[in-house]
């Protein structure tokens, strides 16, 4: 079986989902990208039926919960997409052959490390979200498809919805003045990057756990100041401490202080380096200016 035959993509309307599917075109394939009104993963029956219509042979899931505060509030909900969906779509893989890609997150880690997370490091997730993302990790490997990898990524921004540097640009334009956290210790990462990684992984003949995201690390605060030098905006912005902005904000989920991931295995298996987080930054900007937000 080829695994480029019949390419499935859930959660085809998010930023990831959009990047895969305009890069895998790029490749003269054609995938069948699914919006969450096309199918809801968490519907067991619908995502059976999605696998009998389009018998895909790779499944590129990128529907997540991905609102990581309200996952406080909606564990249920988040444990299902997040988790038990992803389950469900491994056992369908694994009785079909399909090769199943999962993404999953920084925010299975506590941020408590002084280096670059390996694949292999423990967990020990502090939000409901990131516990939610471990349950899909741990159910893709209890279900076992014949081919399955886990991308764990961080910090995504595209040209396609809500993501911080987009946030960032928009607020600044509106005259609004920007407190930013600058604490948090991160590896920005522009879709189209993770989504060349992604197909270059699978070109390899990879599979298991990996850790995909631009090089280079950062924080909050100098994310938004270099995004805003970027597009050439200014604005009214100033730092401040996850403890002080979780006073500010008591529902917000516990976030890592440090998340960079380490990208050594990933780089030698490709073969190349991935791009720094300030030339994704750049072609972010460049395709904003190209196509809209
Ligand atoms: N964004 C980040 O910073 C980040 C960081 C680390 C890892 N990740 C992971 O990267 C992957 C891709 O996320 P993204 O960055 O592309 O975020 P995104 O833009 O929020 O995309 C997620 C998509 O999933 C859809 N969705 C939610 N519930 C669904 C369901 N039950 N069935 C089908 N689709 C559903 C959403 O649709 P609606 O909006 O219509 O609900 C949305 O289009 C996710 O696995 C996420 O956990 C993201």
């Amino acid at each position: 079986m080829k695994i480029y035959d019949s390419i499935l993509i859930t959660g085809g309307g998010g930023m990831l989902g959009h990047a895969l599917a305009d890069l895998l075109v790029l490749r003269g394939l054609k995938p069948i990208s699914l919006n969450h009104s096309q199918l809801d993963i968490a519907d067991r029956s619908a995502l059976a039926r999605a696998f009998a219509e389009h018998e895909p042979t790779l499944i590129l899931n990128c529907a997540a919960h991905t609102k990581v505060d309200l996952c406080e509030q909606e564990t249920e909900k988040a444990n299902a997409i997040n988790g038990t969906a992803v389950g469900e779509m491994a056992a369908l893989c694994r009785a079909s052959g399909a090769v199943l890609v999962h993404v999953s997150t920084d925010f299975v880690f506590d941020g408590s490390s002084r280096r670059p997370y390996l694949p292999g490091d423990p967990v020990n997730p502090l939000s409901a979200y990131g516990r939610s993302k471990w349950l899909g990790e741990q159910a893709i490997q209890e279900n076992s498809p014949s081919r399955w990898l886990i991308v764990r990524t961080a910090w995504v921004y595209g040209r396609h919805g809500a993501n911080f540097p987009r946030t960032m640009v928009q607020a600044a334009r509106a005259g609004k003045p920007l407190t930013v956290v600058s604490d948090q210790i991160g590896s920005p990462t522009h879709t189209p990057d993770l989504a060349a990684a992604i197909l270059d992984l699978l070109d390899t003949g990879a599979s298991g756990l990996w850790h995909v995201t631009n090089s280079g690390q950062t924080n909050w605060y100098d994310l938004a100041k270099a995004t805003l030098a970027e597009f050439g905006v200014r604005a009214e912005i100033s730092p401040i401490s996850s403890s002080e902005w979780a006073q500010k904000r008591p529902t917000s989920a516990i976030r890592p202080g440090y998340s960079v991931l380490d990208l050594s295995a990933l780089q030698r298996q490709i073969a190349r380096p991935m791009p720094p987080w300030r030339q994704g930054l750049a072609d972010f900007h460049e395709a904003v200016q190209r196509e809209g937000f």
